[in-house]
């Protein structure tokens, strides 16, 4: 093994509670910096994990000697800001998902990443659960032409005002909404096994209007608990990527493809079904839903991509390609009407 990679974390969400752990784990990396909004808490993070700086001042972040990469992993609306300027710096950058709140912020980010010649990843980690992974894979294998795929979440954590705390998630205005928690990351698995979309068509809904905050008053929510979204891909097929993070009962993600030469189902009960046409369906499962497991596989990949020059996965390209269709989900759902997403130029 070549010598870590320094890394600082921005973030005290996700970047606390799994890309931190996992590069403390990893022997690809060393985690030497952490930010949080507020400077106490970071300083707090970085005492219990033994990380030398945590800091509220980002470019104090930047600044560590020898620092090598930074994980940007606050709001989405924000992700601009920080990921610019780690790249100014010459460091190499994995940012979450989305890349932006919209394709023209993904492009300054990949345009600054590019014009650094530093390495980039987006941590669209879900495709790399063993569950999507064995659907891409057999999906690839053997389903043939799109007929209908459909990706369909039930979850129950939205459910009530006190649920779960008011935060920037909640705020349209922030990039926060349930679309880019997870409908991206659906969006990420179809466009692995379909890639050319035609157009979209959305709708979104807030089912819990209020939201208690963490100072215990009820605040506004703007961003939405709940979408069904309809693609039609070019040459034929439809896609169906659906959420309620507000409903009674929640399971396991269920995602089906349909092709011309077969069938791949996730049931919910993490078991993947597969066959072609003729055949009868085989399964294998319960698979692995870790998310831990699947960021450690982004993660390896970003050493190897910065220390041996490995192909990124997943790519700022894939990036790029999910915010197009995002972006067009966001009009068609404002406009109520069919929307082509805006072709996105290669990027090696
Ligand atoms: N890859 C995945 O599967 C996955 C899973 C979850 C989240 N994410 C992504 O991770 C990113 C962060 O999400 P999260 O759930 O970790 O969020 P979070 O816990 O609410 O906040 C993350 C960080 O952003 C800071 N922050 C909050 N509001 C802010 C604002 N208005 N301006 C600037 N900073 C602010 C927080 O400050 P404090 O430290 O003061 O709280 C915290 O350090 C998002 O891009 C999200 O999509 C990815």
């Amino acid at each position: 093994m070549e010598k870590p990679i320094k890394i600082a974390v921005a973030g005290s969400g996700y970047g606390r509670k799994v890309a931190l752990p996992v590069y403390a784990e990893l022997a690809e990396f060393e985690p030497v910096a952490v930010w949080s909004r507020r400077p106490e808490r970071a300083r707090q993070l970085a005492e219990e994990t033994g990380v030398g700086l945590g800091t509220g001042d980002f470019d104090e972040l930047l600044s560590v000697p020898g620092l090598e990469a930074v994980h940007v992993a606050t709001p989405v609306a924000t992700h601009v800001r920080f990921a610019v300027a780690a790249a100014e710096r010459g460091l190499h950058v994995m940012c979450e998902k989305p890349l932006a709140d919209n394709l023209e912020g993904a492009r300054r980010i990949v345009a600054a990443i590019r014009s650094a010649g530093v390495a980039g990843l987006v941590d669209y980690e879900l495709r790399m659960k063993e569950t999507r992974r064995q659907v891409i894979e057999r999906a690839r294998e053997i389903v043939g032409r799109p007929r209908m795929a459909s990706v369909s979440l039930v979850q129950s954590d939205h459910a009530d005002p006190d649920s779960r705390p008011y935060t920037w998630a909640h705020d349209a205005r922030l990039g926060g909404g349930r679309l880019q928690g997870y409908g991206v990351h659906d969006l990420d698995l179809l466009l692995e096994v379909f890639p050319a979309v035609d157009a979209v068509a959305a709708a979104t809904d807030v089912g819990v209007p209020v939201r208690r905050a963490d100072d215990g008053e009820l605040r506004r929510v703007t961003a939405e608990d709940a979408y069904a979204l309809l693609l039609r891909f070019r040459g034929g097929g439809l896609g169906m990527v659906s959420l309620v993070a507000t409903a009674r009962h929640g399971r396991s993600d269920v995602i089906e493809i349909h092709g011309d030469e077969g069938t791949v189902r996730l049931d919910g009960d993490r078991r993947v079904w597969w066959g072609r046409a003729g055949e009868e369906l085989q399964s294998e499962g319960p698979l692995n839903e870790s998310s831990t497991e699947a960021f450690k596989r982004v993660a390896r990949n970003f050493w190897a991509v910065v220390r041996e020059g490995a192909a990124p996965e997943p790519s700022l390209q894939e990036g790029l390609r999910v915010q197009a269709v995002f972006d067009a989900v966001r009009t068609a759902d404002i406009e109520r009407r069919w929307v082509q997403p805006e072709p996105v130029t290669s990027y090696p």
